[in-house]
């Protein structure tokens, strides 16, 4: 298993046009319907970071690898079986999960939200814990919640398909305990610290979560891209 993350910052014309050129047709039609620019360049950097990371670990290359998507919108690498991904983006970080079995992974800028959304989606016992907390503990614990189920749910690939309130999640001295239903696979959660601002949550089947994530600066990335993609 490994995770990716690139911070993302302003980049000019020149550089966004060169970039648009390491993505497909379809692809770059899709950035280009974008109205908002912070859209567009979170969008485009997803799609060269895995771009880059498929062409990188599996050396495959650019104009051979296709994507395909589950009926709730999942994407997957076409061709390749023991090969999963999920990508999220908010903000100024776009990040990807890879594993040999379906994984799922989520960022969230820390915001002011209506806390009665958890009173409406959560599951009873996580909106209870909310309410149990108060200010900026409160929101940073919404956003763990929020991140820690987008995780699950983009790990099964049903996305929204499964109602948010039928699992939850408990903290018991810092392990994350998940209740789910009607979930007959085992999922393990886990998550990171990537900036003051954000939460981000990794759901995978497999255990080997690594330490550390993988840090790409934007630069850097696309370096790369214009080199290889
Ligand atoms: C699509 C969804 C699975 C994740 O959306 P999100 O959290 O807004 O966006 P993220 O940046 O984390 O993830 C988007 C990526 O997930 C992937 N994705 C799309 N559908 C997916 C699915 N069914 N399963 C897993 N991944 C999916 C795509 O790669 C997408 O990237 P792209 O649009 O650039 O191709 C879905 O859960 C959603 O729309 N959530 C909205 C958020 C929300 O209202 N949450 C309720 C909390 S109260």
């Amino acid at each position: 298993m490994k995770i990716y993350a690139v911070k993302i910052y302003p980049i000019d014309e020149q550089l966004f046009a060169q970039l648009l050129l390491c993505i497909s047709d379809d692809e770059q039609e899709r950035i280009k319907k974008f109205k908002k620019y912070d859209d567009a360049l979170r969008g485009l950097t997803s799609k060269v970071l895995l771009r880059y990371i498929v062409s990188h670990l599996l050396e495959i290359q650019n104009n051979s690898i296709c994507f395909g998507k589950n009926e709730y919108g999942k994407p997957y690498l076409m061709g390749v079986n023991d090969f999963h991904f999920n990508l999220s983006h908010s903000g100024d970080w776009v990040v990807c999960a890879v594993d040999s079995l379906p994984i799922g992974i989520d960022v969230e800028r820390i915001h002011d939200v209506d806390l009665n959304l958890s009173k409406r989606f959560f599951a009873k016992e996580e909106h209870n814990y909310l309410e149990s907390l108060d200010g900026y503990k409160r929101m940073e614990a919404f956003f763990e919640l929020w991140t820690l189920k987008e995780s699950y749910i983009k790990a099964d690939g049903r996305g929204l398909a499964i109602p948010l309130n039928s699992f939850s999640f408990s903290f018991d001295e810092g392990n994350i305990q998940f209740k789910a239903s009607d979930s007959s696979e085992k999922y393990y959660f886990k998550q990171y610290d990537i900036d003051p601002s954000y939460k981000l949550s990794v759901c995978a089947r497999n255990t080997d979560f690594p330490e550390v994530i993988t840090f790409l600066a934007f630069d850097e990335l696309a370096s790369l891209a214009k080199k290889y993609l």
